[in-house]
């Protein structure tokens, strides 16, 4: 089918009480690893590309193959620019026929990322679009940190619920990342939530939830973190390493293989599998 409105099913998720995985893709393996996932658990399904993938696979080949997918697959598939962080990218993409955009304003001062905010959802509202923006930041964990490093860092810029709202309430984001306790790239799951902030950000903005850096958590916190008001849950990490943990152990078997689709066959078929079990843990399994 044609791909859909994230709006739609994002709202939907949000009065199911259920997440829709929002999967990052970079390359053609990886976008049929997510869309055969979502297809074998019947369940809808976002693919997201972020400003890096779309440097590397091209604005109009992410959009080429998503969109091919999407159209023979049997599953609803949205397509969302991750953390874009500038003006231009969200028009890019809005041209290019993505369903949802994101503005990243995390780092600038509050007020300028709300104008910067407000830009990009009035354009994209013109045009039937639903807008992600991000209030607090969310970090980076480095390779080194130990887990009460990385669970210190988030702590530092989480999100306030009182700016939260005042940011939904001038800008009219449709989607809120708001930073409560993860940070990207977590290779090991240590995020804590922070529940009552959670809580509060979804009582004061009544706006669907996205969290980021979900690789760094355990199925029990995600499933807290549903059961408050997310209702997309963006995973990249965790699909880096299955993908390329294949690729190190076939050739690491088969030092000789030269034949590409022998490597990257495997890999696509981890990527899928760590796909459907978040798919599942979501709660998101069946609501196709
Ligand atoms: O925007 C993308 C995500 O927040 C992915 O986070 O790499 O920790 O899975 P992750
Ligand atoms: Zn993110």
């Amino acid at each position: 089918m044609p791909l859909v409105n994230t709006f739609d099913m994002l709202r939907k998720a949000l009065k199911g009480h259920y997440a829709v995985g929002a999967f990052n893709a970079n390359n053609m393996e990886i976008v049929q690893a997510i869309i055969e996932a979502a297809e074998m658990e019947k369940a809808p399904v976002i693919l997201q590309a972020s400003q890096g993938a779309i440097k590397y696979a091209g604005l109009d080949m992410i959009v080429a193959m998503v969109k091919n997918a999407a159209e023979n697959a049997s599953v609803p598939v949205a397509l969302h620019l991750d953390h874009g962080t500038d003006l231009e990218q969200n028009i890019k993409c809005l041209r290019a026929g993505f369903t949802s955009l994101m503005y990243d304003g995390s780092k600038l001062p509050f007020d300028e990322n709300v104008a910067n905010t407000k830009i990009v959802v009035d354009m994209a509202h013109a045009c039937g679009l639903a807008v992600e923006a991000e209030i607090g930041q969310i970090g980076k964990c480095d390779d080194s940190d130990e887990p009460g490093v990385s669970i210190e860092k988030a702590k530092d810029t989480m999100a306030v619920p009182e700016e939260a709202a005042e940011f939904i309430k001038q800008t009219k984001a449709d989607f809120l990342a708001a930073a409560v306790g993860t940070i990207h790239g977590c290779r090991t799951a240590f995020a804590k939530l922070d529940m009552p902030r959670i809580k509060k950000i979804q009582e004061l903005t009544d706006c669907p939830l996205v969290l980021h850096g979900a690789s760094g958590c355990t199925d029990e916190e995600v499933q807290k973190g549903i059961s408050a008001g997310v209702c997309k849950i963006n995973i990249d990490t965790l699909i880096r390493m299955a993908f390329v943990g294949k690729m190190r152990d076939v050739l690491a078997d088969k030092p000789n293989e030269i034949d590409p689709r022998q490597v990257l066959g495997p890999c696509r078929e981890a990527a899928r599998e760590v796909v459907r079990n978040r798919i599942r843990v979501f709660g998101c399994a069946g609501k196709a």
